[in-house]
């Protein structure tokens, strides 16, 4: 094998995605997808792609595991689970685009600990999304919003672009109702940096380090 040929060790076992969907197209997943709405929805416009939904709640992850089976909807999988633990075996640089609607905001100081949002769960994000992946936000809490977008942009990985009209995020079962009660919605979209080049044949940093110093 040309060196050329090589794998970017980086990249993502090619078959952990496949062997879940049935094929390779690009990978969405939604984190705490309540009663589906924004998946079914996103399957409807984006059909060249295949969508997770992650729901901790159990009796929620049934009812939409239920719904999507009724549906027939062939591009989406469910998963009753904590996203955070998944997200530690989902392989780096896999994910086309993350998307987070109307996360729990806990507003009780001392219940802040347990929101979704933190240093390491950012982390994850950025390793898993592939270069250029996206990562779509929306709450209707302003303060929650303000600590999002200061986690997601002192990561350091990831860009702020406009979130445009047609964000995602106002298709959610959330989005609909909190509408109806016209409250403001708070809307991001984030960009994930491309990854750098692979240098093929270069020492790991590490080993380079201790060559020089030798
Ligand atoms: C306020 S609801 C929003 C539901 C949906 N995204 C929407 O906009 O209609 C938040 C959802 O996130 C789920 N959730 C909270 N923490 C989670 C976690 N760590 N992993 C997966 N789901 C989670 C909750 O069970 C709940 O269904």
């Amino acid at each position: 094998m040309s060196a050329l040929a090589e794998p970017d060790p980086r990249r993502a076992d090619p078959e952990f995605w496949s062997a879940l969907f049935g094929c390779d197209a690009p990978v969405e997943i939604e984190i705490g997808s309540g009663n589906g709405a924004f998946l079914l929805a996103r399957a409807g416009t984006m059909p060249d792609r295949n969508l997770l939904g992650i729901e901790r709640a159990p009796g929620k992850a049934r009812r939409l595991a239920a719904r999507v089976a009724r549906l027939g909807v062939a591009q989406v999988r469910t998963l009753q689970a904590d996203a955070t633990y998944v997200l530690t075996l989902v392989p780096s640089a896999s994910v086309a685009a993350y998307h987070v609607y109307f996360p729990d905001p806990w507003p009780k100081r001392r219940h802040e600990p347990r929101r979704l949002f933190s240093p390491r769960f950012v982390a994850a994000l950025a390793r898993t999304l592939v270069g250029r992946g996206e990562l779509y936000v929306a709450t209707d809490v302003a303060g929650y919003m303000a600590t999002i977008r200061a986690l997601v942009l002192t990561q350091g990985t990831f860009t702020e672009v406009e979130p445009g009209d047609d964000h995602p995020g106002l298709e959610t079962g959330f989005a609909r109702k909190y509408r109806a009660e016209g409250r403001i919605l708070h809307l991001a979209r984030f960009v994930r940096r491309p990854l750098a080049p692979y240098a093929i044949g270069q020492p790991p940093l590490a080993a380079a380090v201790k060559i020089k110093s030798s």
